[in-house]
């Protein structure tokens, strides 16, 4: 496989000051982990400190990549992010807790229309994904020829990958100046005859036959919507690891709250996506990394199913008769301490089964099986912190203010079968924004049993998360991103 590294350089946000004078700080936060015996048999439980919970205002990124075959993976309102250089305010807790309320919602109506049109065989919109606003994460990458940087969100559950483009009549303000077709002796668009454009494009090529162009529509429930071009270009995922070819949508009319990304690549299972395009090249399926924290770096990698780490647990990719860009598995319980909460593996195994998603913050579990985790985790805490009021949709909140280092019990997933434990970093468990006076359960209920669950992104830091799409399994592995 090619070497995809991207360095921080790429990432703006990251200075190379700030780089070397915190390369020598030890990985923060963990202070140590208290063994079995501690508050019942097996159990579990991570001691932190208490600051490492709450977002620096400092980018934290390592010099070396944990992986060399990666691009850097930043949290788009940490100070590793090209926003913070810039002095744009980080959104509020409010803010982002309705983002992802937003995108949940969608998500559920997306499944919800996907079911409802399969039985009435009507044509679903191709393209229909959620909005953005909360799909957190970005790289950077290059498109054309010469490359042009760009910073562009990432996300696990839509296929199309776009950019905007000049001209662009409509666009939303974006961090860079916009991809300019004209400038990339590489690009071209796709045209209306092409087999593409029949299978990803818009219906409505022929109409618009002045220009022969294909176009390309992708509409967000929350009525945001990007139109323009499908073309092709080069995408340098590396200056030297280049993707010729790439098919991504190049938006002239782009509105709705996207943020300030330059664009979005699509990872999901469909035949449009990166991660399908990339696979002949670089081989099926990629993996990724999420930071503990928004002011670390994690890495993406193409082709790394050959690359589990050793300590990596597997659980069957669930395929079939759900929608076919998400990535779906089949949670089976929640251990708390070492200890399996009092509920039964039924309770997870909703009709609609369970997502991962990079772009979820919060995982959404159905209501009977986070009622059990919930009770399970405040038995865990007992008396030892004192509760504070829930933002919903938490309501498991405590008020560490004036503690240094907190007990965090354990918290586990468990995947078909039970034979997949997978071990959450403890800022995937206890979520704090603004201050250290609220610290929430960072999990939420599905709003009713039947619901799709999702796997969200803050469960997932810190785990190397593998999607070896080839042999259709998807593999956990502890400290992915050490
Ligand atoms: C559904 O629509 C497709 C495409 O129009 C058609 O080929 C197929 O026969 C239809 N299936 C049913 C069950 O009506
Ligand atoms: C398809 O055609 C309709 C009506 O002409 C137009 O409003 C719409 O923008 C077109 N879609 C694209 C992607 O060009
Ligand atoms: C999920 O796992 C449970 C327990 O192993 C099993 O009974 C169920 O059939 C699985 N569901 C799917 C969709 O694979």
């Amino acid at each position: 496989m090619a070497s995809l590294v991207r360095r921080c350089s790429r990432s703006r946000g990251c200075s190379l000051a700030a780089l070397l004078a915190l390369a020598a700080l030890a990985s923060p936060g963990r202070l140590g982990a208290a063994a079995a015996g501690e508050g019942g048999s097996g159990g579990k439980w991570h001691v932190v400190s208490v600051s490492s919970l709450l977002p620096s205002t400092v980018c934290t990124a390592t010099e070396a990549p944990p992986n060399p075959s990666a691009l850097s993976v930043v949290h788009r309102h940490g100070p590793c992010s090209p926003r913070w250089s810039r002095g744009d305010p980080p959104p509020s807790h409010a803010e982002i807790l309705g983002w992802d309320r937003e995108r949940v919602d969608a998500i559920h109506r997306k499944v919800a229309g996907a079911a409802a049109s399969k039985s009435a065989n009507a044509t679903l919109q191709a393209h229909w994904g959620k909005p953005l606003g909360t799909s957190n994460y970005f790289i950077s990458v290059g498109l054309g020829t010469p490359a042009r940087d760009l910073a562009v969100e990432f996300d696990t559950g839509s296929d199309q990958s776009w950019v905007q483009c000049k001209p662009c009549g409509d666009c939303y303000e974006q961090h860079d100046p916009l991809f300019d077709p004209e400038g990339s002796s590489t690009y071209s668009a796709v045209s209306c005859g092409a087999r593409e454009c029949r299978e990803f494009g818009s219906r409505n090529c022929s109409s618009s036959s002045d220009d022969k162009k294909c176009r390309y529509e992708v509409s967000y429930s929350d009525q945001s919507r990007t139109v323009g071009n499908l073309a092709r270009d080069t995408l340098a995922l590396t200056p030297t690891a280049t993707l010729p070819g790439f098919m991504f949508g190049c938006g002239h009319r782009d509105t709705g709250v996207f943020g300030e990304v330059d664009g979005l690549l699509g990872l999901g299972r469909g035949k449009a996506s990166l991660a399908s395009q990339a696979a002949a090249q670089y081989g099926v399926g990629f993996s990724y990394c999420l930071p503990s924290s928004p002011s670390t770096v994690g890495y993406l990698t193409f082709g790394a199913a050959a690359s589990a780490p050793a300590n990596a647990q597997f659980t069957a990719m669930v395929t079939g008769k759900h929608d076919a860009s998400f990535y779906y598995l089949n949670l089976t319980g929640v251990r708390v301490a070492g200890r399996a909460v009092e509920v039964p593996p039924s309770a997870f195994a909703t009709a609609a089964g369970t997502i991962i998603d990079s772009g979820t913050a919060f995982s959404r579990i159905p209501p009977r099986a986070y009622a059990a985790l919930r009770s399970s985790f405040r038995r865990a805490m007992g008396g030892r912190y004192r509760r504070a009021p829930a933002p919903p949709p938490f309501d498991t909140c405590y008020d560490l203010a004036g503690h240094e280092a907190v007990r965090v019990p354990s918290v586990a997933l468990a995947f078909d079968g039970g034979a997949t434990v997978v071990d959450l970093d403890p800022s995937g468990v206890l979520y704090a924004w603004d201050s250290m006076s609220q610290a929430c359960l960072a999990f939420a209920p599905s709003p009713d049993e039947a619901s799709l669950g999702v796997l969200g992104n803050v469960q997932q830091r810190t785990l190397a998360v593998v999607y070896d799409v080839g042999n259709q399994k998807i593999a956990f592995g502890a400290e992915g991103c050490a």
